[in-house]
């Protein structure tokens, strides 16, 4: 389903990608684990078609990313660190108007669906501008998966979440799992990587240094391979 061969990122002179190579089945859930500054959101930003490679092929379900942007755009659903939200409307306005910018069927049902579900239905129409952090990444969790994408990209997605808000992340990327979408989360969040990844990445100074399958929920296996790979500790 993804498939990258190749891959670098140059910018003002310093490779931030320096040859990555991955291929990403669907319905996999994979966690992207690594030191600030690795290279884990600009990988996110390439994939979802926000930053060009410099060098390198990306494949998504067939279609080149160079050649193919509009398609694979309405593919994905894309959470980074900023909302993408519009301070001034209501969590009802922002996701009928991504719905239909997606081209969502019966947009107003949808997005009032998906506000129940991030367990917000009592601020429906109150302007996004008076919401807490948390109800906002809330907010920005229904809007990236408005559309119902195949695929998720998930950057650092539980920061500023309440264990309320986890647990509602957590259920709406097992649920999307289950029908058979593909997430890739960066997060230094340890634990929810393990609670909901099947493969973990690790990356360091631009590179993939670790790929492996997580089994079991396995947080142990996962501490130890990281400080390993990033710390030097065996
Ligand atoms: N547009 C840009 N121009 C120059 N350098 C950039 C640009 N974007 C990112 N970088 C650099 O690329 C490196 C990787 O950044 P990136 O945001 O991908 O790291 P990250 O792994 O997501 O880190 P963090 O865990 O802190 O979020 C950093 O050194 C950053 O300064
Ligand atoms: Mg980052």
């Amino acid at each position: 389903m993804i498939d990258i061969k190749g891959l670098t990122k140059q910018a003002d002179n310093k490779l931030i990608l320096r040859g990555i190579d991955l291929s990403i089945k669907q319905g996999e859930t994979v966690a992207i684990l690594g030191p600030n500054g690795a290279g884990k959101s600009t990988l996110l930003k390439v994939l979802s078609t926000l930053i060009k490679p410099t060098t390198g092929q990306v494949m998504i379900n067939g279609l080149n990313l160079k050649k193919n942007q509009l398609e694979i755009k309405k593919l994905f659903g894309y959470l980074p660190h900023s909302s993408l939200l519009y301070d001034q409307y209501s969590p009802l306005e922002n996701l009928v108007f991504f719905g239909e910018l997606y081209g969502v069927n019966n947009p107003e049902k949808r997005a009032t669906e998906l506000v129940k579900e991030v367990g917000l239905s009592f601020f429906l129409n109150e302007p996004v501008k008076n919401f807490s952090r948390g109800m906002i990444q809330r907010i920005a969790i229904a809007r990236a998966i408005v559309h119902e994408p195949r695929i998720l990209y998930l950057d650092e997605p539980h920061t500023g979440l309440d264990q309320g808000a986890i647990a509602i992340l957590n259920n709406v990327i097992v649920s999307m799992k289950v029908k058979g979408t593909t997430t890739i989360m960066v997060t230094h969040d340890f634990k929810q990587a393990a609670e909901i990844c099947d493969r973990i990445l690790i990356m360091k100074n631009g590179k993939i240094v670790d790929d492996f399958k997580l089994k079991e929920r396995n947080l142990d296996l996962l501490n130890d391979k990281y400080q390993l790979q990033v710390e030097g500790v065996s």
